[in-house]
């Protein structure tokens, strides 16, 4: 393969939506770019974690096409937060799969990529909305993750609030129970269902008890005392609800434009009193994913 490259548009996701544990994802308007170079020279592996992550996806695919480059390079530019439940592993993964595809003169469709992307990534719920934008509702049928996109309500800010620290998720999600009773079951599976039809009907209201969880954030809250103290204060400052996102750090407060500040101010003061040092940002939720910029 001769010296090319491909620049991509890649997006923050934010998964679980409180109760959608693995099926509920929403990607973000906060965006880096990832660029795959591709030479006919080896080329000295990358050395950030985003890189070499887009890196490999890149070269999964392009070995699966049976088209291994002698050499492969991966950038990364852009100020999303690592580490922090924001989906940074999905945002490489699907910026080095679409760059990828795209020297493959798109060989696959964006929906054939789908069973290698979350093969990578091991869940559906960042690298699909990192792929395609939106609110994902994804469900795994046998090995097949089937997804449904909902647009989603550009009337709603999600208020993030990024520690400094960071929580491994391969870690906190050893720590999820394997086991629920049937109450249990019936409490997240009636809230996550809540949580599509209030973000879709607009019905905002009913947030508050659309994000409550039981089956992954107490078992995270272990590690991140603050966490419950901050979604209290999130909602005493006039956010919809809030949750932790993805496998944390960062928690993400439903709030409409008018309080975002406040909200997202608020929970700073918050994590300040518990000792967590944080920054905090308010976004949109973005309808379009991975997108070519350049190539
Ligand atoms: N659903 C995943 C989890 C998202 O909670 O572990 C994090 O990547």
């Amino acid at each position: 393969m001769p010296d090319r490259s491909v620049t991509v548009r890649v997006p923050a996701t934010s998964a679980n939506l409180g109760p959608g544990f693995d099926a509920l994802g929403v990607a973000l308007d906060w965006f880096g770019t990832i660029t795959i170079r591709t030479s006919d020279s080896p080329q000295t592996p990358p050395e950030g974690s985003m890189e070499r992550m887009a890196a490999a996806a890149a070269l999964a695919l392009l070995d699966q096409a049976g088209e291994t480059p002698r050499g492969l390079s991966a950038t990364y530019e852009g100020d999303m937060p690592v580490g922090r439940g924001l989906g940074m592993s999905a945002a490489a993964r699907a910026g080095g799969l679409v760059a990828a595809n795209t020297l493959l003169g798109n060989r696959l469709t964006m929906a054939e990529l789908v069973p290698l992307a979350v093969a990578l990534e091991g869940h559906g719920d960042n690298i699909i909305p990192a792929l395609f934008g939106g609110l994902q509702v994804v469900a795994e049928d046998e090995g097949r993750h089937v997804h449904v996109k909902i647009t989603p309500p550009a009337d709603l800010r999600i208020a993030l609030l990024v520690p400094e620290f960071s929580m491994p998720t391969e870690e906190s999600r050893k720590l999820i129970p394997t086991n629920l009773t049937r109450n249990q079951a019936v409490h997240n599976i009636g809230r996550a269902a809540m949580m599509v039809a209030a973000l879709t009907q607009g019905r905002y209201d009913a947030l508050v008890t659309a994000v409550e969880d039981i089956i992954h954030q107490p078992a995270r809250g272990t590690l991140f005392p603050a966490m419950f103290p901050i979604f209290e204060g999130a909602r005493a400052a006039g956010a919809h609800g809030a949750y932790l996102s993805g496998g944390g750090s960062t928690i993400a407060a439903f709030v409409d434009p008018a309080t975002a500040e406040h909200v997202a101010n608020t929970m700073r003061e918050v994590a300040a009193a518990h000792g967590v040092d944080s920054f905090t940002r308010v976004v949109s939720m973005s309808n379009t994913g991975t997108e070519v910029i350049d190539r």
